[in-house]
């Protein structure tokens, strides 16, 4: 009787340790676990219009591309061969927004907001912030309930400061739509997208390189003007101001910058994706429920 009490009770922990893996689909839905792919926006017109995140960096991306830094093909160098980078001398412009993604932590404000940069990395993005462009805000879905590690983008084509950083004309599934052809090389067919579309392209930065798979996803977000932010001027005539569709990204390092010391050892590329840290941990449970139920034993 004991025992059995005992084992269930260490058996319910399972489920809590298998979200430390990355799902298939390499991220959670953050509807499933109350929260949104809609951003929460202040002072909008009318109150309480919201954005989309219509952008995310798989989980199953190699490990190094999801840690938040520069060095090391990190997030940041990720971004740079993207074409985008901190904001304008380090100056933090404009309001923040928050994003709940379902993983625990609960509504909370962007990591931070990346600008195109011109082609150049160090200064371009003060031309982006006085003149528009294009430019995203991002999460990590890294809270203890839904931890996948997988990168959430909303992305969106603003117009100059002069206009008060409005949005342009369908420039939520454009500002979408440029990232994914900056990777390929090619103009993307917004009206045309659907669930099954596809892509891919190489990207690099300061002797990184990407090589990024693109899938399209539906069911994330709706396909509507309805709640959305800019609904009065960002629509094409007679259609929704966000497509519904999600584009999913899924990185992998094709070669790294062996100049650099400190990365040509641990972000040799492909070597430690998510799926090498699901499996310790699934080696390791066992272990753990092992030791507990003999633990129980001798105490009984
Ligand atoms: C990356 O480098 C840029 C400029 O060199 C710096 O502004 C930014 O804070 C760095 N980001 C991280 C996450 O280290
Ligand atoms: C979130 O950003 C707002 C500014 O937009 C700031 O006032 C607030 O302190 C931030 N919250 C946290 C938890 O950093
Ligand atoms: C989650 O990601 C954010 C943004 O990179 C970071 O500041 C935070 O420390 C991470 N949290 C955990 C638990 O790793
Ligand atoms: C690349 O991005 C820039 C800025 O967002 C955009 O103007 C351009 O059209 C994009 N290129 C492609 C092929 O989508
Ligand atoms: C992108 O495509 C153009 C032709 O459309 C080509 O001239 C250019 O070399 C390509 N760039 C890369 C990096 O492949
Ligand atoms: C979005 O909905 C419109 C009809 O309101 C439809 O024409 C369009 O094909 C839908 N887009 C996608 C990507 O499903
Ligand atoms: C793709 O979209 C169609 C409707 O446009 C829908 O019926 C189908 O279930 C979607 N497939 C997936 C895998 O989401
Ligand atoms: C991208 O890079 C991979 C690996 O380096 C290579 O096999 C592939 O041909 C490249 N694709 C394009 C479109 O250049
Ligand atoms: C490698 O990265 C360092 C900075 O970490 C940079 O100075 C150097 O130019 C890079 N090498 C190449 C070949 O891009
Ligand atoms: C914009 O969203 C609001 C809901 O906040 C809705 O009442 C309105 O009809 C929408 N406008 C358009 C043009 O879709
Ligand atoms: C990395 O990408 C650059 C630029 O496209 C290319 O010249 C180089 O051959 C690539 N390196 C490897 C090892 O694939
Ligand atoms: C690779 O994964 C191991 C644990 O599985 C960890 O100790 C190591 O720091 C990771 N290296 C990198 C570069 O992420």
């Amino acid at each position: 009787m004991h025992y059995s009490v005992v084992i269930s009770g260490l058996l319910s922990i399972i489920p809590g340790l298998a979200f430390a893996s990355v799902p298939s689909q390499g991220y959670f839905d953050p509807s499933s676990n109350g929260g949104s792919m809609l951003t929460t926006v202040e002072d909008t017109s009318p109150l309480g219009q919201q954005e989309p995140i219509n952008m995310i960096i798989s989980g199953n991306s190699d490990s190094a591309v999801s840690i938040d830094q520069n060095s090391s093909g990190g997030l940041q160098n990720y971004f740079n061969s993207l074409g985008f980078a901190g904001e304008c001398l380090g100056e933090h412009l404009g309001n923040d927004q928050q994003a709940n993604l379902g993983d625990g932590n609960g509504l909370i404000n962007q990591t931070a907001v990346m600008r195109w940069d011109y082609g150049n990395v160090q200064t371009g993005t003060c031309e982006e912030t006085v003149d528009g462009g294009n430019h995203f805000r991002y999460w990590v879905q890294n809270g203890s309930s839904a931890d996948s590690n997988a990168i959430f983008m909303a992305t969106s084509y603003e117009l100059p400061a002069s206009t008060n950083h409005d949005i342009v004309t369908n420039g939520y599934n454009l500002g979408r739509d440029y990232v994914i052809g900056n990777i390929t090389n090619s103009t993307i067919p917004t009206e045309s997208l659907s669930n099954s579309s596809t892509f891919s392209g190489n990207t690099s930065f300061n002797g990184f390189n990407y090589s990024t798979s693109i899938q399209y996803v539906s069911g994330l977000l709706p396909n509507t003007s309805v709640g959305i932010n800019h609904n009065l001027t960002v629509p094409v005539d007679g259609q929704n101001a966000i497509d519904g569709l999600v584009a999913v990204l899924t990185v992998k390092i094709t070669a790294t910058n062996t100049s650099s010391g400190s990365s040509s050892s641990s972000s040799s590329s492909g070597s430690n994706n998510s799926g090498v840290l699901g499996l310790s941990v699934s080696w390791k449970l066992p272990t753990v429920i092992g030791v507990l139920i003999s633990a129980c034993f001798v105490s009984l």
